[in-house]
């Protein structure tokens, strides 16, 4: 299977050695990481696999998987060798577990989201025992006994190179320097001007609509984070609207339908429920007023129905969101 797949994208033997490398550093620190060395084998055997093919199939297989190009990235398409490699591995049936293809699509730029699979394989890919730099022995000492330490080490390591060479740095690569440096630093908080507390109303409305026929609309998101995963409608609560017109509008906004008279489900609040704003979520749920075209828009590249019987796996706590609406209203 292995060889297969390294032969079906051209992979150089230097490249397949620097991929068995990664996987056996990570499967060797994986539990101190509270990662399953099986999955963190995995991730590294196979996070290269696109590394070597043409800029222009690199950006061919991000497009088919749903992955949609930042400008910057269209420039510069090797920087989305992670995000190709995710989206063959995917199709070729080769990896499944949908943590592993989030890790292998971030680990170029540190993009969103940046699971502790994902810090992992970012760390090992630039510390691996074969790599020639002096700081590779250093990332090898973090990573076993300070995760946390390594990861920042690696991205602070990554951008001082990058700046030194005079090289593009992707901003998601930043934006994970300035979250990983300081949780709430000034990328992440807007202080209101009066109070010095948030300027965003920090409440998002997520929506699960339901058709005539009991499926499910869901949306794939078009941006980071989790971009190209599946999720509910919805998004941040405007200034002057209530969370019940909110939800009835990103829900126009990002499929085209009509919600009709959305109740609400709960409050979602659990800290770490969107990775680093703690946003507080109110869930709504309701029926479609009309099932014509989905058009998706805005944050959605994609809308489709589900049957709750062959749900795909969902962004941020949308799973947790779903499972107390069965509990509670559905069954
Ligand atoms: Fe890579
Ligand atoms: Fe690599």
């Amino acid at each position: 299977m292995e060889k297969k797949i390294f032969e079906i994208a051209g992979v150089e033997p230097g490249r397949v050695r620097h991929m068995e490398r990664t996987a056996a550093f990570m499967a060797e620190v994986a539990p101190l990481w509270n990662i399953s060395p099986a999955r963190a084998y995995q991730a590294g055997l196979y996070h290269d696999i696109a590394r070597g093919l043409p800029p222009e199939e690199i950006l061919r297989l991000c497009r088919e998987g749903g992955t949609h190009p930042e400008p910057w990235e269209e420039e510069r398409p090797l920087l989305l060798h992670g995000e190709a490699g995710a989206c063959l591995l995917k199709r070729e049936g080769i990896v499944t577990d949908e943590e592993v293809l989030t890790a292998i699509s971030s680990h170029v730029t540190a993009r969103p989201p940046m699971t502790p699979l994902a810090r992992l394989l970012y760390v090992a890919d630039k510390g691996e025992p074969g790599r020639k730099w002096e700081e590779g022995r250093l990332l090898r000492k973090l990573a076993r006994k300070a995760p946390r330490e390594a990861y920042f080490k690696a991205l602070s390591l990554v951008i001082a190179f990058l700046g030194k060479e005079g090289l593009f740095i992707h901003p998601a690569t930043l934006s994970a320097y300035n979250r990983a440096l300081d949780p709430l630093s000034e990328e992440i908080r807007q202080d209101c001007p009066y109070c010095g507390r948030w300027k965003n109303r920090p409440a998002v409305v997520d929506g699960i609509v339901l058709n005539s026929q009991g499926k499910i609309l869901l949306i794939r998101r078009g941006r980071d984070p989790f971009r190209g995963s599946w999720a509910l409608p919805g998004g941040f609560m405007d200034w002057g609207e209530t969370a019940g017109e909110a939800v009835v509008r990103e829900v126009r906004e990002e499929t085209g339908l009509e919600l009709k008279d959305p109740r609400f489900l709960a409050v979602f609040d659990s800290p770490g429920r969107d990775l680093e704003r703690g946003t507080v979520s109110l869930a709504y749920y309701g029926t479609a007023a009309d099932e014509g075209d989905l058009r998706p828009g805005d944050d959605a590249c994609d809308s489709r129905w589900f049957s709750f019987s062959a749900l795909p796996s969902l962004a941020f706590d949308h799973g947790k969101i779903l499972s107390l609406f069965m509990e509670r209203v559905r069954l």
